[in-house]
């Protein structure tokens, strides 16, 4: 086993232990079956290599036909562990699908929770794009295009982030978009701090099935939920690495000015510069390459 398989054992480890004490603590835990077949495969495997090295030593000689096909019987081994992690990895899909639905479900399509739903929204607008995606981005709330087809970011300022999107080497359906508030504010005002703290805890059961390798939050007020802290101005915290946190979650996460600002401010050169260098950091966080 190569240095990179020993360390996904070990974090694969971490999570088992992680997860039985989420389940002490009276959480529902899923995915622990394939964990758990994951790792006796891997011993089982470690074990051979273990038997397969003694051999080795033992007989002097590589090449005898008995460790031959012992080292193919693991090499089997290891691509059948191959195997496990895509039918892990399609479950766990399956899994944030179901979850996914069900929060939607949960929301429902007119959500009152908050007060937006009374000040003349047409659509909840939960959010879009690939469960299974890398990247997340998180807008502020829905604006009058987005109400009117319960979809988010298909204004003019999605426009311009699907022209970012593509810009990364990506399409909108690579990635996920959702908002903070899941409706309008009237005359797209900012949303008050009470329909963030009501609505935001959707966003953040959203996030944590999700689960992205990074989240790039758009503009001051989407940043300043993310970090728990309505005071915080976008100029104090882009342009560098941030960590989203929610209980034992933690997500690395990068701010940006939000489109509507960069249309604002006419689409000026210094502001997308400024724009694509904080896109570059999220993608230098997940080792993501772009020709540009
Ligand atoms: N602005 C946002 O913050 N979100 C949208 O979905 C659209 C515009």
């Amino acid at each position: 086993m190569n240095e990179l398989q020993l360390e996904i054992l070990d974090i694969i480890r971490e999570i088992k232990r992680h997860l039985i004490y989420q389940r002490e603590l009276g959480a529902f835990v899923y995915g622990m079956d394939t964990i758990e077949e994951t790792l006796d495969r891997q011993e089982r495997i470690e074990k051979m290599e273990r038997i397969s090295k003694a051999r080795m030593v033992q007989n002097d000689a590589k090449s005898t036909p008995a460790v031959m096909s012992l080292f193919e019987r693991i090499e089997k081994g290891v691509e059948t562990v191959k195997e496990d992690r895509k039918i892990f990895s399609e479950k766990n899909k399956e899994d944030k699908q179901k979850l996914i639905s069900e929060l939607k479900k949960e929301i429902g399509e007119d959500c009152k929770r908050c007060n937006l739903g009374n000040l003349g929204r047409q659509k909840v607008v939960f959010g879009e794009g690939n469960i299974d995606c890398r990247i997340m981005f998180v807008g502020e709330g829905p604006g009058e295009d987005e109400d009117i087809e319960g979809l988010p970011f298909v204004g003019r300022a999605g426009q311009l982030l699907t022209k970012i999107i593509k810009a990364m080497g990506l399409e909108r359906t690579d990635v996920y978009i959702a908002n903070v508030v899941k409706c309008r504010p009237p005359e797209n005002r900012t949303p008050l701090p009470d329909e963030m703290d009501i609505c935001g805890k959707f966003l953040k059961r959203q996030i944590s099935i999700i689960n992205p390798e990074v989240i790039i939050a758009l503009g001051g007020t989407a940043v300043s939920f993310l970090l728990g802290d309505y005071k915080i101005k976008i100029s104090q915290v882009r342009s560098r690495r941030l960590e989203y946190r929610d209980g034992d979650l933690l997500i690395p996460m990068v701010a940006t000015f939000h489109p509507s600002y960069v249309l604002r401010r006419g689409e000026s050169p210094d502001v997308k510069k400024e724009v694509w260098s904080d896109i570059k950091i999220a993608l230098d966080i997940i080792g993501m390459e772009v020709k540009r």
